[in-house]
C-alpha cells in the first residue's frame, strides 16, 4: 500500500498555517525554529491554565505538573528508542552542551585529546574547544572547503589511544548532509572514547534511533522540531554514571537533575509530549490504527515525510546546480537519506543578503550569514555575516511554496 502525506491534514494541525496574518508567508526557514501543531499548544495552554506551579507535591495542580513531565520523559524515550532515565530537558541545546563539558572535564586529565568539527553549530563546538584552556588537547576534523562535507577518513586519522571525545552533528544545519555516525561511534569507542551528536538539524526529517547509532549523547532542542522552546539530550546510561554531577551538592546521586542545573521549565517540559502526539494523530490518519509501539510508527511516519521532502528539494537542488555562479553547500543530490532539505547556497553575483530580500518580498520565510555554523562559512571562503542564503523545508511545505522561492531566485541570480 502505497500512502501519500495528505497536506491539507497536516496543514490543519498547525495554526500558523492556517490562519492570517502569518499564513500567507511560506515558511522556509524551519531550521531556525519549526511551527508548533494544536497538540503542542494544546499542551502549553493546559499546563499553564491547570499546572503552572512546582511539581513533584501531592496537590492537585502540582500532580498534573508532575505526570505531565514525566509523560514527556516517556514519550521522548520511546520517539529515540531509549529509556526515560537516559533522556535530559534543558533551556537549550546551546546550555545542554555547556553542562556536558563541565561534567566530561572532570573525569579528564591533561593531554586527553578531543575531536570537534568546522562542520558544527557552534553550540557542539564552542565548549569542547574551551577545554584547551585547562590543557585538553582540541583537535579539529575540517570539511571539504568546496562542498562543506566531512569525509570519516579524516576524522580517523585525529583518533588516538587518548582520545575521549567526538562531537560531531548529525546533519549540520547548514551543509545538511547526513554523517555516518555509527561508523564514527565505532572509530570513537575502539579506543574508549565517546561520541555526542547534535540532532537538532537532523530530527525533524528522520527517526533517531539511538541504540541503533550507538551514540553516548543525541542532542536535540524541541523547538525545531515541532515542540515548546527547550533542549533534550539522551545520554547513554553508563555515561551518566560516569561523568561528574553537575546540579546542587544535595541532589548528588540523584541521575534525573545530575545534568539540570538550571530549573528547567517545567511547562514546557510537559508539552513536549506534543510532539508525539502530533505523530500519533498524522500516524493514524494515514496508516489507521495500529499496534506498533511508538517508535515503530513514528519510523513509518518519516519514512513518507522523508519521501515528500525529497520531492520539495529536488527541484530547488536541481534549478541551483545548472545555475552558473552558484555553491550549493553539502550533498548536492536531493535523496533523502543523504541530506536534509535545508538548502543553503550562495551566489557569485548577488549577496546573500540581496537574495535574502527579495525572498522576503515575496513572502518566503527565510535567512542568510552563518546561522552559528561561522566556522563552517568561513571555512567555505565566504564573508560570514553576508554568508549563505538558506531555504528549509520540513514535510508540511508544499510544492507551490518550492515554486514561489523558485520563482524569485529565478529573477535574482
Ligand atoms: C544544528 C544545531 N545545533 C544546535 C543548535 C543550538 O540549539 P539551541 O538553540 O537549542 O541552543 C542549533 C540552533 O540553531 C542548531 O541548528
Amino acid at each position: 500500500m502505497t500512502h501519500q502525506l495528505d497536506l491539507d491534514f497536516i496543514r490543519g494541525q498547525f495554526p500558523s498555517l492556517t490562519d492570517a496574518p502569518t499564513n500567507e508567508w511560506a515558511h522556509l526557514e524551519n531550521a531556525g525554529g519549526s511551527y508548533v501543531p494544536n497538540q503542542v499548544i494544546g499542551l502549553i495552554t493546559e499546563l499553564f491554565s491547570h499546572a503552572k506551579c512546582q511539581p513533584s507535591w501531592d496537590f492537585g495542580p502540582s500532580v498534573l505538573a508532575t505526570e505531565a513531565m514525566d509523560r514527556s520523559r516517556v514519550v521522548m524515550a520511546e520517539l529515540f528508542n531509549a529509556d526515560p532515565a537516559e533522556i535530559h530537558f534543558g533551556p537549550s541545546t546551546s546550555q545542554n552542551t555547556y553542562v556536558l563539558a563541565h561534567a566530561f572535564r572532570a573525569g579528564w586529565a591533561e593531554g586527553d585529546e578531543i575531536i570537534v568539527t568546522n562542520q558544527d553549530h557552534e553550540a557542539n563546538s564552542g565548549v569542547w574547544r574551551r577545554l584547551a584552556d585547562s590543557g585538553i588537547v582540541v583537535r579539529e576534523w575540517q570539511a571539504d572547503p568546496t562542498t562543506g562535507r566531512l569525509d570519516p577518513a579524516d576524522a580517523a586519522a585525529l583518533i588516538t589511544d587518548r582520545t575521549r571525545l567526538m562531537a560531531v552533528t548529525h546533519a549540520s544545519n547548514v551543509a545538511a548532509t547526513v554523517n555516518p555516525i555509527r561508523e564514527l561511534a565505532d572509530m570513537v569507542h575502539a579506543v574508549g572514547g565517546r561520541i555526542v551528536v547534535d540532532g537538532v538539524s537532523y530530527a525533524p526529517h528522520g527517526v533517531v534511533d539511538v541504540q541503533a547509532l550507538d551514540c553516548d549523547v543525541y542532542l536535540y532542542s524541541a523547538y525545531k522540531t515541532f515542540g515548546p522552546h527547550i533542549g533534550m539530550m539522551f545520554t547513554k546510561a553508563d555515561l551518566l554514571e560516569e561523568i561528574a554531577h553537575q546540579g546542587h551538592y544535595f541532589n548528588a546521586g540523584i541521575t534525573s537533575t545530575k545534568l539540570t542545573p538550571a530549573g528547567p521549565d517545567h511547562a514546557m517540559i510537559g508539552a513536549a509530549a506534543g510532539i508525539g502526539d502530533y505523530y500519533d494523530a498524522v500516524h493514524a490518519h494515514h496508516f489507521g490504527a495500529s499496534a506498533a509501539g511508538r517508535f515503530a510508527r513514528t519510523s513509518e511516519l518519516f519514512d513518507l515525510f522523508g519521501t515528500h521532502e525529497e520531492a520539495l528539494m529536488e527541484p530547488l537542488l536541481a534549478f541551483l546546480r545548472e545555475r552558473d555562479g552558484v555553491r550549493v553547500v553539502g550533498a548536492a543530490e536531493s535523496d533523502h537519506t543523504v541530506r536534509a532539505p535545508t538548502i543553503a547556497f550562495a551566489s557569485e553575483r548577488r549577496s546573500s543578503a540581496d537574495v535574502y530580500a527579495a525572498l522576503i518580498e515575496a513572502k518566503v520565510s527565510c535567512g542568510h550569514g552563518h546561522f552559528y555554523a561561522h566556522r563552517l562559512v568561513t571555512a567555505l571562503g565566504l564573508e560570514p555575516e553576508d554568508g549563505v542564503v538558506r531555504l528549509s523545508a520540513v514535510h508540511y511545505n508544499t510544492a507551490e511554496e518550492i515554486e514561489r522561492a523558485l520563482a524569485v531566485l529565478d529573477r535574482v541570480i
